[in-house]
């Protein structure tokens, strides 16, 4: 079968790479893609977010699987649009429709959910301009620091924490009159929950439910967990602290009422579905849903999947992934990013990367990166992700800088410290 991966970064490079094993996986084409998956299998030009233009190459070549990496196509629709098309009906797309991967893309409507169906979750209350004036009240029923999100997608930037209360309400407000455009019409203010993140995936079919590896994921951009925030600037699976007890607690509070919850409400999910966890003090507490994989936990996770990935998205969209065998390699995966410098502010792209050849011991995915004459250059902020194995987090994490250290592009930066706090 042909399949059509939609996105360009290290998620999509490694579902490429993975997917390419199978023996049912004839040719991989990627929407836009990246020099990664330019050596894997067929970049098409085309945004991920143009549908018309994924029709076209559905049909163009005889495309059997559309697997959607980002949340953008989902929230906008990707997959309601193939069920209404008749040419594209029979082809399924392995991620959520609209009304469901609105768990992703708004806040409120998410925490509406984690409440309806009893899953912990921070205390909040949503705002918008009919009832901004009692945000202040909201706030001061919790202790600093103060939690406001914007209610929609805003690239990764609509969380704010701040220390004092008079800025909190500020915030506030600036949300409300357009900070974050529409997707701050309404803002959800939340209690702050001080433990440790993770990451956790699964794959479901819409009844039952396969658990993937969990990942951390190290978000600030400086060492020590300094600075901006930023995509990712690395990864390690497994999670030491998500120990056998901890993992029960999260299927049977978070995973199973989820999956439940989605049914009871009559949304047919067919996806991954990505909990981003705080761990307090040994109990796991929904932070947020994401309608996809994690990038870069992807591509620690992805590799740590020892089953043919290909036939679990066969048993997504069948609706058999009960009878689908998910076997998962108990070595440990880490990745370090490398970025341009700048980021997550403003840098340049557009140099050369050497280096990149003959890496046996490596995966280096890519996340910002095109193919031109012959050339690997940069194209983003988020570069490359240096995935490496090993039986310790330690060995995984020596080869993962030791390959970072032999790659080079002009402005270059990468954190040294992953995994330093596990
Ligand atoms: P989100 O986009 O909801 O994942 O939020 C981005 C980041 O803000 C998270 O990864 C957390 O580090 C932090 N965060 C969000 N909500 C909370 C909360 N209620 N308590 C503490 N930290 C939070
Ligand atoms: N690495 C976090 C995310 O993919 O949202």
């Amino acid at each position: 079968m042909n399949i059509l991966i939609l996105g360009s970064g290290g998620r999509e490079h490694a579902l490429a790479w993975k997917l390419s094993q199978s023996r049912k996986v004839s040719r991989i084409f990627v929407a836009p893609g990246n020099a990664g998956t330019h050596s894997i299998g067929t970049n098409l030009r085309i945004d991920s977010e143009d549908f018309d233009a994924i029709k076209t190459a559905v049909i163009a070549h005889e495309i059997g699987m559309v697997v959607v990496g980002p949340e953008a196509p989902l929230v906008a629709g990707i997959h309601d649009y193939f069920l209404k098309d008749e040419c594209l009906v029979d082809i399924p797309v392995i991620g959520p429709l609209k009304s469901a991967a609105r768990l992703e893309g708004s806040k409120d409507f998410a925490k509406a959910f984690l409440v309806r169906h009893n899953i912990p979750t921070a205390a909040y209350r949503t705002f918008d301009r009919t009832n901004a004036m009692e945000a202040g009240a909201f706030l001061r029923t919790f202790n600093p620091p103060y939690v406001i999100k914007a209610d929609g997608l805003a690239a990764g930037k609509g969380v704010i924490i701040c220390n004092a209360y008079e800025e909190a309400v500020e915030e506030v407000n600036a949300v409300i009159s357009g900070k974050f455009g529409e997707a701050g019409e309404k803002v959800v203010i939340e209690q702050f929950l001080k433990g440790i993140e993770l990451s956790v995936f699964i794959v479901t079919d819409g009844r039952s439910w396969k658990l993937l590896p969990e990942a951390k994921d190290y978000k600030r951009v400086g060492e020590g967990d300094t600075g901006l925030n930023t995509g990712g600037m690395g990864a390690v699976s497994p999670v030491p602290f998500a120990g056998r007890e901890f993992m029960s607690k999260v299927r049977e509070r978070i995973i199973v009422p989820t999956v439940k919850g989605l049914r009871e409400e009559g949304i047919d999910y067919k996806g991954f579905i990505f909990f981003g966890l705080m761990n307090v003090d040994g109990d796991p507490y929904v932070i947020e849903y994401n309608a996809r994989l994690g990038d870069p936990e992807s591509e620690v996770v992805i590799p740590r999947i020892k089953s043919d990935l290909f036939e679990l998205l066969e048993g997504v969209a069948n609706g058999d992934l009960e009878r689908r065998s998910l076997e998962i390699d108990d070595s440990c995966v880490t990745t370090v990013m490398m970025v341009s410098g700048g980021y997550p502010g403003s840098y340049e792209k557009g140099f050369e990367i050497s280096g990149l050849e003959g890496r046996d011991d490596c995966m280096v995915f890519h996340s910002g990166t095109k193919y031109s004459d012959g050339k690997v250059l940069t194209s983003g902020g988020r570069v490359l992700a240096v995935s490496c194995r090993g039986e310790t987090m330690k060995d995984a994490l020596e080869a993962s800088y030791r390959n970072a250290g032999s790659i080079t592009f002009r402005n270059l930066y990468y954190r040294k410290d992953i995994g330093f706090d596990l």
